[in-house]
């Protein structure tokens, strides 16, 4: 493939991880009224829902969710290239294939993080999505699995795969142990290793290196921007969501304010009242889980959270989150947060 063939991802330096069960189209749709700019995954779809399930509860998506990859998961070629373009034509920025994911499901299936052990599969992969579309083609990975998690291993893999046309990697700085952990302790036990991924943006200045685990904070972002191209957030997501209200002035250089949570309450009791109620289309509580932890660590956070969850599933009424959020004091409803003096100037 010529230089010319290839398709350049844009930068983004701060992203929400695709998480399953979470990063559902309500999840983004609410993540999008908080940061303009965040670039967005969808959930993991297997290749195998989209070409024999019912494509479109997995693929549609709000026109506002933009920017948004779809993230695919599988191991045959040509289901990988037929997928990608079904997302193309659907209009994601993107199409994403998963080379981290550790559960026995999808390791008995062949495909997330057992690929790390055959980067010329994962290269044979992407090609083959690559050939297919013309949005850029990126991988989601690890450091490693177990027998392959020194750093020259991660070097080959990327090195093997770059040469199939990939050039932006988002890399979980764990790895991955297939079998014998949860999902959910693989994101915990195996230790973080920043430096892996630092020295794999070392190696490859023309690529586009994300680094993804463990980051919380704002000041966290920082500190790994300052040594790889993107941050890529999970779980802090959707404990603390607002936490992006101060993302698109620091790291996006946006000069409109953010919006209050009492806008963004607003706006979401129109979503569920238009897009689900009178559509039809699903039940309240699939969005509404969404705002569960927007006034996270807020004095009324906790009451507001709990009287969201025990109405959310069989109390539901239009009015339900106005309701919920007198718990809380208008200087929390109403505040918006300062752009930061120090955003950092490579990123405005
Ligand atoms: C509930 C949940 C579901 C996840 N589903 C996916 C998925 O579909 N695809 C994927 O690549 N990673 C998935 N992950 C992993 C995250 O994308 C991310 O790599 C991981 O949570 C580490 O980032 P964090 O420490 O910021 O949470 C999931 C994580 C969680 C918590």
């Amino acid at each position: 493939m010529s230089e010319t063939d290839l398709k350049s991802p844009k930068r983004y330096p701060v992203s929400v991880a695709p998480m399953m069960d979470w990063t559902d189209r309500h999840f983004r749709y609410f993540l999008r009224s908080i940061s303009k700019h965040t670039f967005l995954y969808t959930e993991m779809v297997h290749t195998g829902a989209i070409l024999r399930g019912d494509r479109h509860r997995f693929l549609r998506f709000h026109p506002e969710e933009f920017p948004l990859s779809l993230q695919l998961g599988g191991d045959d070629a040509v289901s990988l290239a037929e997928c990608s373009k079904i997302g193309e034509d659907y209009g994601y920025s993107e199409i994403n294939l998963n080379v981290g994911c550790p559960s026995d499901r999808v390791r008995e299936g062949n495909f997330g993080a057992c690929l790390m052990q055959t980067p010329e599969k994962v290269a044979e992969l992407t090609a083959a999505m690559n050939s297919a579309v013309s949005v850029p083609v990126t991988v989601k990975c690890r450091i490693g699995i177990p027998g392959k998690d020194r750093p020259e291993d991660l070097y080959r893999f990327i090195e093997c795969v770059r040469q199939a046309g990939v050039r932006r990697f988002t890399i979980h700085a764990r790895i991955a142990i297939l079998g014998g952990l949860s999902p959910a302790q693989n994101r915990e036990i195996p230790p973080l290793r920043y430096e892996d991924v630092e020295s794999i943006k070392r190696s490859f200045p023309d690529l586009l290196i994300e680094v993804n685990g463990g980051i919380k904070t704002i000041p966290e972002m920082r500190e790994r921007l300052k040594t790889t191209d993107g941050v890529m957030i999970g779980r802090a997501a959707y404990e603390t969501p607002y936490l992006f209200s101060k993302v698109d002035s620091i790291f996006f250089g946006e000069k409109d304010s953010p919006k209050s949570r009492r806008e963004i309450l607003d706006r979401m009791e129109e979503y569920v009242e238009t897009r689900i109620v009178q559509s039809g289309t699903g039940k309240p509580h699939h969005a509404l889980r969404a705002v569960l932890g927007l006034f996270h660590g807020e004095p009324g956070g906790k009451r507001f959270r709990r009287i969201l969850t025990e109405r959310m599933y069989s109390d539901y009424s239009a009015n339900l989150l106005r309701e919920a959020a007198n718990e809380l004091s208008a200087s929390v409803l109403d505040a918006i947060p300062s752009s930061e003096e120090n955003a950092l100037p490579s990123f405005v």
